[in-house]
């Protein structure tokens, strides 16, 4: 059985104070949570300190939502995967469509930043998804499956065993429309089955989670699927309650 995560990805959001009220907040909220729900939250860089110190001893995982894909050097304004092994990160998300979209951020580029974490023991959480351009064109599965593609490439099946993938439909993101939990299954099954062609038993055990305006509203229909293994959460999450419902909902 796979297990599955609900992970938080704060964007460049909040400050000390609206963390620790947050933080404060979530930790409180997941105590009554089955264990085989793993939680995280994906914090900007300047945090981790705080998130680490307020985190430590807890259930709630720390991820971090970009890293370099080289070790170390000159490289003014990166972050390289050792950095986040000094603050216990568990997680980084590669390649959101943020990071995608906004900085350029290419299939090839991704793959490296993907090979960078593990090779640092962390766990990379892999963000495809299709623009609606792409989805009205009938290219999504096509798309998807070139992101892929270019990490199964660059690390081979072996390096998606100790990572995830999240499946973020652009078009759904941060925008108030879900993708319908049959559209979503019907991209996470062909996720599946693409792995699976490399080595069926890790395909098995990936957790796919899904990401795109999920809340507490539909996040049970989801996650009730069968091959979606929780999710990827972004505005809710900067709210304890949503967040915290959408976690139950996962158990
Ligand atoms: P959203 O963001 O939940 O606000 O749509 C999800 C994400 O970008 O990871």
């Amino acid at each position: 059985m796979r297990g599955k995560h609900v992970i938080a990805n704060w964007k460049m959001h909040g400050g000390l104070e609206t963390n620790a009220a947050l933080l404060h907040d979530v930790l409180a909220g997941v105590t009554g949570l089955p264990e085989a729900v793993g939680v995280a939250v994906c914090v900007p860089f300047p945090y981790l300190t705080q998130a680490q110190a307020l985190l430590r001893g807890s259930r709630v995982a720390l991820g971090a939502q970009n890293l370099s894909e080289h070790p170390q050097g000159a490289f003014t304004g990166e972050v390289a995967a050792s950095m986040l092994n000094d603050f216990a990160c568990r997680y980084v998300l590669v390649g959101h469509s943020e990071r995608r979209g906004l900085y350029g951020e290419t299939n090839a580029l991704v793959a490296k930043k993907f090979a960078a974490a593990l090779a640092k023991n962390l766990s990379p959480i892999l963000c495809v998804g299709e623009t609606l351009e792409e989805r009205d064109a009938g290219r999504t599965l096509d798309v998807v499956s070139a992101q892929i593609d270019a990490v199964l490439d660059h690390v081979g099946i072996a390096g998606f065993s100790g990572a995830l993938v999240a499946y973020e439909p652009v078009w759904a993101i941060g925008t108030g429309r879900t993708a319908t939990s049959a559209q979503a299954q019907e991209v996470h099954a062909s996720i599946r089955a693409r792995l699976a062609c490399a080595d069926a038993g890790v395909a098995e055990k990936l957790e796919i989670l899904y990401g795109g305006s999920v809340k507490p509203s539909n996040a049970s229909e989801l996650f009730s699927m069968k091959d979606i293994d929780g999710g990827l959460i972004g505005g809710a999450s900067l709210h304890a309650a949503d967040f915290l419902a959408i976690c139950r909902a996962a158990a």
